[in-house]
């Protein structure tokens, strides 16, 4: 990284700090040694102009909506390419030749079954159970099946903890499915396809065939990569954060589920199809724009805006395009919810206070709608993000714990509480 200076004054003194250079994107300043150096912290609640890490695995312009993994436009790759192909690129940096392609899909196909004692984590969830709840449940208690790849300094139980989790993630979501829907778990088939084993797992029912519909399975592959990995988002932080102490690659993947549970992050797409339920009418419309832009009222347009895209996000057209392509194979005439988001996003679109704050539909915006006329209820679409997502938080956490300059990660903050004061015996007080 080639390196120039800033300079910061305090207090009189000035220091100078080194200035990082990527391959593309913003500069760096280097603050690590200002507290040592100056006796103060930076300030950067929600880290909007904070990087946490050195990173080559994916690139955002928020500006120019464009997004790369390692290098690749993610247009080029959910047009070309199928989720394995993706995975391989994350994890490993270039794209898999033939060969490499098809030993990665053999290795993750003969991972996919879970230890069957597994099942009986299931039975413990309440039947109305949230999905959600019991994905941070199963994969968590990973850690206690795996032991043979928990040990993170071993780079080749790394290697199977990574692939035990993208292979096994269909499965305990196509499990977490037919529990809520008290139907029996079905097995993976080591013939079908990634996104077509998932899709068969979930849909398939004992008492008869179950046929993949191969423009299904394709739309799948392509939401599958369209979520693969995303930077430094919320959960891919807290993946990297929970890693830096240590943790298993089960464990942290966990966390990384729970905090995209959150409507302002991965559960923004079962919040996009609800909003979209409550508005219920075209004529509504105009009133959940304007409670959108009232600021004392909480409601937020969900699917809309990004802390990184201030242009479209470039995921959001192209599930844009799926969703007509999905709805169109299914023979779905109008939905009255799509013609609700097609009419929302249009005025939005041409709204002073959307045009201003620079928000746009972002990638959650469209899923719901194409996720549900793919048979999968709302409660299903964050644990679908989940599946796809888990190979960005194992790509990046490999990342981190194989950076020799690694360290755990403990953030400091500004103490605004009391200062010292005596203990007051409650006889006093
Ligand atoms: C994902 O980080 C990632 O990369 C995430 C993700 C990934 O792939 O990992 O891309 C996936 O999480 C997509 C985002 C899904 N979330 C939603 O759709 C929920 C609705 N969107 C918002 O909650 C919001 O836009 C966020 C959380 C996504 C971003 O919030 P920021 O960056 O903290 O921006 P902000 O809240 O400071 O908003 C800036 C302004 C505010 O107004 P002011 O206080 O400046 O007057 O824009 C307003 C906000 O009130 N605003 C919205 C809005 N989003 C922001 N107003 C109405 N509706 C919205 N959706």
């Amino acid at each position: 990284m080639t390196k120039s200076t800033a300079k910061l004054e305090v207090g009189g003194q000035a220091h100078d700090f080194d200035v990082l250079k990527g391959s593309i994107g913003p500069d760096v300043v280097n603050i690590a040694s200002l507290y040592k150096d100056a006796g103060i912290f930076t300030y950067d609640p929600g880290f909007t102009s904070t990087a946490s890490c050195e990173s080559k695995i994916t690139y955002i312009d928020g500006d120019e909506g464009i997004l790369l993994h390692r290098g690749y436009p993610i247009e080029q790759l959910a047009e070309h390419g199928d989720f394995l192909e993706t995975c391989y690129l994350l994890l490993y940096g270039e794209l898999p030749t033939k060969a490499q392609k098809q030993d990665f899909d053999y290795r993750v196909t003969h991972h996919t079954m879970v230890h069957e004692q597994m099942t009986r984590f299931f039975t413990g969830f309440r039947r109305d159970a949230h999905p959600m709840a019991v994905m941070c449940g199963v994969v968590g208690a990973m850690s206690a099946f795996y032991h043979d790849s928990t040990d993170i300094s071993d780079p080749h139980q790394r290697m199977v903890a990574s692939l035990r989790m993208i292979a096994k993630m269909p499965t305990i979501a196509a499990m977490a499915y037919k529990y809520h829907v008290g139907q029996p778990f079905v097995y993976p088939k080591n013939e079908l396809g990634y996104a077509a084993n998932f899709l068969h797992m979930c849909f398939a029912v004992p008492c008869e065939e179950y046929k993949v519909n191969p423009v299904l399975a394709r739309a799948m592959e392509r939401i599958f990569i369209l979520h693969a990995d995303h930077e430094q988002n919320a959960s891919t932080s807290t993946v990297r954060l929970a890693g830096s102490s240590g943790a298993n690659p089960f464990a942290c993947i966990a966390a990384g589920i729970a905090c995209l549970w959150g409507p302002a992050h991965g559960g923004a797409n079962e919040a996009a199809l609800n909003m979209l339920d409550e508005i219920g009418s075209v004529d509504r419309i105009p009133e959940f724009i304007d409670r959108a832009k009232d600021k004392n009222d909480p409601f937020r347009l969900m699917g809309f805006g990004h802390r990184v895209y201030k242009n479209y996000d470039p995921r959001a057209k192209i599930m844009e395009k799926t969703c007509h392509e999905v709805l169109s194979e299914l023979g779905i005439k109008d939905d009255p919810q799509l013609d609700i988001a097609m009419e929302l996003e249009r005025i939005a679109l041409t709204d002073e206070y959307f045009i201003e704050k620079k928000l746009y539909p972002n990638i959650d915006f469209y899923s719901g709608i194409t996720l549900k006329a793919l048979g999968f209820p709302t409660t299903m679409f964050t644990v679908l993000f989940a599946v796809a997502r888990t190979v960005g938080w194992i790509a990046q956490w490999k990342e981190m714990i194989e950076d020799p300059k690694q360290k755990i990660g403990r953030p400091r903050q500004l103490y605004t509480g009391a200062e010292q004061r005596d203990y007051v015996p409650i006889a006093k007080r």
